[in-house]
């Protein structure tokens, strides 16, 4: 019986040191996590850092502003100069619908790719034609003022740009049509095998449907799916494949800190 009781009494013995271990590997772990949670802390960036990184951001705002950026962001909010005229403007080689020579005209870069995709577009026997290419700043005072006798400064508003604020004016946008639509600029163009064909394609030539349907709280103007912006082969393909209009784009590369292109 004796021999029964040391037996019992060594193995409590035993028992209780295993225990005490337990306890000091737990102790170990949560030492280990506070560690690692104090080191993680150390690597978060002070308030002066953050404040240093808004600065940045605000920096590649302005920097997109640049007028002669291919990917310069112009919308209500970000404007060109008056007085900004691209040096590299060439009449394009495609088929034209107006016969004002400005508006017949391109960035060479633009116009390059523009040519390529008409080209690539008649293999399909579709035949685009470009409308409204490059327009100077006066010419967008006077096409906003039309509108806006005629329709009321509210309304011109949502389909025209005020001078300054026309992607037009980049030398980087044509507006396309074709002739099942008149060669005129109608959203019903969205609908025709060329407007679906040049959605579906715009950005393998560096193009980007700029205004999107239902998307005029964010780009500020209705849907126009003839207007096409230059943005090079890169960027217009990881916008097509975003999904997002271009301000969205920018905001989620966090290169400005808000999508809304309303004035502020
Ligand atoms: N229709 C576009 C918004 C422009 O006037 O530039
Ligand atoms: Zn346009």
């Amino acid at each position: 019986m004796k021999k029964w009781w040391s037996i019992i009494l060594v193995s409590m013995f035993l028992m209780s040191l295993v225990a005490c271990s337990e306890d000091d590997a737990t102790n170990e772990e949560d030492k280990t996590e506070l560690q690692e949670e104090t080191e993680e802390n150390e690597e978060e960036p002070n308030e002066d850092e953050v404040e240093d990184n808004i600065d940045s951001i605000i920096k590649d705002e302005s920097e997109i502003a640049e007028d002669a950026k291919i990917t310069a962001l112009v919308n209500k909010k970000y404007g060109l100069s008056e007085d900004y005229i691209p040096e590299d403007l060439v009449t394009v080689d495609v088929p034209t619908v107006l016969e004002n020579p400005e508006v017949k005209q391109l960035r060479e870069e633009a116009a390059k790719a523009l040519k390529e995709m008409f080209t690539e577009a008649e293999k399909s026997d579709l035949y685009l034609h470009a409308r409204s290419g490059y327009r100077s700043y006066d010419t967008q005072v006077e096409l906003f003022n039309n509108y806006a006798a005629e329709h009321g400064k509210e309304e011109a508003n949502r389909y025209s740009a005020k001078p300054g604020h026309s992607e037009h004016q980049t030398g980087l946008v044509m507006d396309v049509t074709s002739e099942s639509v008149n060669l005129e600029l109608e959203e019903a163009f969205g609908e025709t095998e060329e407007g679906i064909w040049l959605k579906e394609h715009a950005h393998e030539f560096g193009f980007i449907i700029r205004y999107p349907q239902g998307k005029e709280e964010i780009t500020g103007y209705i849907y126009e799916p003839w207007h096409i912006r230059y943005l090079g082969v890169e960027v217009a393909t990881a916008v097509y494949d975003s999904g997002l209009t271009y301000e969205e784009y920018l905001y989620e590369e966090g290169l400005i800190h808000e999508v809304n292109s309303e004035q502020e």
